[in-house]
């Protein structure tokens, strides 16, 4: 009698097992076709399609419902060329730009185990998201409809915190102000370039200045496109040449996560610098090779001003799950996928599917790679918390030369804070900040072998967070170009 219950039991659940393969074989069947209409811009199949959001690891509405219509009104408002008045503010308040209304961003005081442990909890059930964290603070970004439940928790777990980011929806509607009518006139009539350094720029106007110094600066500028992106977009970078044979090189980037804006407006910054102020420089920094691309994911970075404030990864696709992007800062061949660094594609910090398996990362490594020897210095920028930061990042460990490192970093913030700059922390970032293999700068110092190697976080400290206000492009350029300086100098000696 026994036995025949138990042989019930176990072939009603081989049955639910073999009901529960097929509904997961036609799900991921359906959400295939699903990706190829949305992918394929010629399709006539019906019009409306599904969209699924990378918040969806925040809030529990995964899936959101567009008109197609919809998402190819965006493209074409985007993709115009830009003169019209009002295109900037048009594209933030389209349908499908995500808000965030209410949302609040918290400075949670982590002193303990049992306080980080508290945070992973908030983190695993979808109750925040991490901003930034170092060894005694995490930031963390909170939906509205979360935010009574966390700070509930929180208390309860006698843990301090203070709201830095009030609503994230206002920071990111004030950060980015619209071209004035004057501007537009001056691009419409000057006829070379539209950058600025007062408005975060789509990709179109960075390549566009990059491209107006190549022509009219042969002497010693030149432009490359050394690879593509995942959906195709060029990945531009700008040789400053010391017109020098054998000269040393310095590397440098920015935006290689997409959110991180200021990031590239302050490569684009240094850019302009070594170019239309070279009568500026000494002949230290006038004899280095530079190589620099002031955005290395332009997709993720389109896709972070189209619809998405805060996304931070590339837009890779991969067979089999509904969630976007790696995160190409730890996407790099060394430690690659050991410590903080992701195995599943809709985490925020995914390594990708192999070491450089990401066209953004991998064009890059071949470039470099190409010409190592000649390096001698790899600056890679991003955002926030005001830190220059050198390897290892994989693990609490440092390379045998770390002193050499210290002491340029020492000087390169020194160098900062004398130029009207912000304080900069100085040291290794597993320490500092928290292990993350896969990062650039580790792939820099232990692969292409470039002495002095380092990620230097921009500003702020937290008050806006990713969403730096614009009017703060020309001091965060300013004291990174102090830094770039500093640093040359000691590299030629
Ligand atoms: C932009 O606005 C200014 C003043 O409001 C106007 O003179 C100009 O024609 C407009 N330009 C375009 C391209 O609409
Ligand atoms: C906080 O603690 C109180 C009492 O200990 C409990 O009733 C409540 O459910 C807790 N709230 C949360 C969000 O953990
Ligand atoms: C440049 O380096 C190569 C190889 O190291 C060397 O053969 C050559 O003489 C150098 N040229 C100059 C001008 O220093
Ligand atoms: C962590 O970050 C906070 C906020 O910027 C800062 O006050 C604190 O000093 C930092 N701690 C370390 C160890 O760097
Ligand atoms: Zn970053």
């Amino acid at each position: 009698m026994n036995t025949m219950n138990f042989r019930n039991v176990n072939s009603t659940i081989n049955e639910i097992r073999v009901v529960i393969f097929f509904l997961y074989v036609f799900i991921v069947l359906v959400c295939l076709v699903i990706a190829e209409i949305e992918n394929d811009p010629t399709s006539t199949l019906p019009t409306t399609t599904l969209q699924f959001s990378p918040s969806a690891l925040i809030s529990s509405s995964t899936i959101r419902y567009t008109e197609k219509a919809d998402l190819e009104s965006i493209k074409i408002t985007t993709f115009m060329p830009t003169l019209n008045n009002n295109s900037v503010t048009k594209i933030t308040n389209t349908k499908n730009t995500i808000r965030y209304d209410g949302d609040q961003v918290l400075r949670v005081f982590t002193v303990n185990s049992k306080h980080r442990k508290k945070i992973k909890e908030l983190e695993r059930d979808g109750k925040g998201q991490k901003w930034a964290s170092n060894t005694t603070t995490v930031d963390l970004f909170i939906k509205k409809e979360k935010i009574e439940d966390v700070k509930q928790s929180l208390t309860n777990a006698s843990m301090d915190f203070r709201i830095l980011v009030e609503d994230v929806q206002k920071a990111v509607d004030e950060e980015n102000p619209p071209f004035t009518s004057e501007e537009l006139n001056e691009f419409s009539s000057r006829k070379g370039h539209r950058l600025t350094f007062e408005h975060y720029h789509r990709l179109a106007d960075m390549h566009g200045f990059l491209d107006y110094l190549g022509s009219t600066k042969s002497d010693f500028v030149s432009v490359h496109t050394i690879g593509q992106s995942v959906e195709g977009r060029a990945i531009k970078l700008i040789k400053i040449s010391s017109s020098k044979p054998n000269a040393t090189a310095f590397w440098i980037d920015g935006g290689i996560h997409a959110r991180e804006w200021i990031a590239s407006a302050t490569v684009l910054y240094i850019i302009n610098e070594l170019v239309e102020n070279r009568d500026n420089l000494d002949k230290e920094i006038l004899d280095i090779d530079f190589y620099i691309i002031p955005l290395m994911n332009p997709d993720g970075y389109e896709y972070s001003h189209e619809q998405e404030r805060l996304w931070r990864k590339n837009r890779r696709r991969s067979f089999g799950s509904f969630c976007v992007g790696t995160d190409l800062n730890r996407n790099w061949a060394y430690e690659w996928g050991g410590q903080g660094a992701g195995k599943y594609q809709c985490q925020e910090i995914y390594a990708g599917s192999g070491p450089l398996s990401e066209p953004e990362t991998k064009s890059v490594a071949n470039f470099i790679m190409e010409r190592n020897s000649k390096f001698k210095a790899f600056v890679t920028f991003h955002s926030y918390g005001q830190y220059i930061l050198y390897p290892w990042g994989h693990a609490k460990r440092l390379p045998s030369d770390s002193e050499d490192m210290d002491r340029v970093g020492r000087i390169a913030a020194a160098a900062m804070k004398q130029n009207g700059g912000a304080t900069y922390t100085v040291g290794n970032s597993a320490a500092l900040l928290y292990p993350a293999a896969g990062s650039s700068d580790d792939w820099a110092k232990g692969i292409a072998k470039i002495k002095y190697s380092y990620t230097i976080e921009l500003r702020d400290t937290g008050r806006h967070g990713f969403i730096l206000p614009a009017s703060q492009i020309k001091i965060s350029g300013k004291e990174a170009f102090a830094a770039i300086k500093a640093i040359s100098k000691e590299i030629q000696s």
